[in-house]
């Protein structure tokens, strides 16, 4: 009955995990739920009330296909003042959610047989989207000792004459690593050299720590600009998820061929959201200050506990709001626990905490933990974590 495109690729694993804690915690379960990728924030007032001056004000019929004009100035000035980038409003396309401007891209450029290459751990739906656009995923492994980042060199091996798009996740969801400017720089000279298109999937810019500098990569050298189609939201930056606001950014005939797919799928992203997306970008960014204060603070709780267990080895991550800690040292032939999927499916069962194991990201052999919840929770948890690990011994 179903269409073959079906059987190639499987529902999004973090969001079952996710659904699991969910049913447990409706059934009166006390899950501490570490599944989640959205933040514990709410959206701010601010932005709140824009969307519903945008219902009284009747802004409530069709937009055009990529979006408000006001808003594609807004996401330009933001490019502007964050990246130094100057985009013209035909530059850039408005979509329902990242998820859509990263699935109108790979659809806008990618053939059948077309090589993408992008690196594990990597966001789980990059590879079912390159299998809808029937192309081939060329994985490129990175691990907690190279800092989840690649080397120029690296990714010189992956490139064939079939190679026709990177993916870069930059941070990174599920490791939070972010790759520094000279790393870039690196990665773009060979971009440029075999002729490729990046798409760098920036939702989390804005969400980095310590003194971490973000760059943009279609800002780090004036030949990759147009080679580079920059995709970020409004999701995780401004506690947005359920407003599904993403855009991308890049060459005009990319943008429009992205706009022609969107024009015949969903048409054009909530009207209402876009208005809500103006106040988020234009208005004051004080969120911003007060998420970032917070998530330093549960990063380096978490890394600490983490890296404090036996044999547990974590990366420090620069952003995002994850851990990605390798958990191999935890299998145990007396439990069962074989893999990271036994893993989490045993702490979820003893420890009541719910983790995403990290094959759902092609990276066996670790788990992601998500700090977007409040710091009681990360102690609860840390408590919980300890005391099933007794019965490791
Ligand atoms: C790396 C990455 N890209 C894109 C998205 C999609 O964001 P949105 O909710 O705006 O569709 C997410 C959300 O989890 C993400 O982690």
């Amino acid at each position: 009955m179903l269409a073959d495109r079906i059987n190639k690729i499987v529902p999004s694993a973090t969001m079952q995990i996710s659904e699991q804690a969910k049913k447990l915690i409706a059934e009166g379960v006390d899950v501490i739920n570490l599944g989640m990728g959205e933040l514990d924030f709410n959206t701010p007032d601010n932005i709140k009330e824009a969307g519903k001056r945008g219902i009284d004000a009747d802004k409530t019929r069709y937009t055009v296909t990529p979006g408000t004009l006001e808003l594609r100035n807004a996401i330009a000035s933001k490019f502007k003042r964050d990246n130094n980038l100057d985009y013209n409003v035909n530059e850039i396309t408005v979509a329902s959610g990242a998820k859509q401007s990263v699935f109108n891209t790979i659809m806008a450029l990618v053939n059948p047989g077309d090589e993408v290459i992008y690196i594990s751990p990597y966001w789980v739906s990059y590879p079912a989207m390159v299998s809808l656009a029937e192309g081939r995923s060329v994985i490129i492994e990175s691990k907690t000792e190279d800092g989840f980042r690649i080397s120029g060199r690296q990714l010189e091996d992956a490139i064939t004459d079939k190679t026709k798009l990177i993916i870069l996740c930059n941070p990174s969801n599920p490791t939070g690593a972010a790759y520094n400017k000279a790393e870039l720089e690196e990665l773009a000279e060979v971009i440029v050299k075999h002729d490729l298109y990046v798409l760098t999937d920036e939702i989390y810019d804005k969400l980095v720590y310590d003194d971490f500098k973000f760059y943009c990569f279609a800002q780090i050298k004036p030949e990759i600009k147009n080679r580079v189609i920059v995709v970020n939201g409004l999701s995780k930056s401004y506690a947005m998820t359920g407003w599904r606001i993403g855009y991308a950014a890049g060459d005009e005939k990319i943008i429009s061929a992205m706009n022609k797919i969107q024009s015949h799928t969903t048409s054009h992203a909530s009207s209402i959201s876009q208005e809500a997306a103006v106040e988020a970008l234009n208005g004051p960014q004080v969120i911003l200050e007060k998420m970032l204060s917070e998530l330093v603070e549960r990063r380096n709780y978490l890394y600490n506990e983490l890296i404090s267990i036996n044999g547990v080895k974590c990366y420090k991550s620069e952003g995002a709001f994850f851990l990605f800690p390798e958990i191999t040292s935890l299998y145990n032939k007396k439990l069962k626990i074989h893999s990271s999927l036994d893993l989490a499916m045993y702490l979820l069962k003893e420890a009541r905490i719910a983790v995403v194991p990290g094959n759902a990201f092609g990276a066996e052999g670790y788990i992601r933990i998500s700090y977007a919840t409040s710091m009681d929770n990360l102690k609860e948890t840390m408590y919980r974590l300890k005391k099933a690990l007794k019965k490791f011994e």
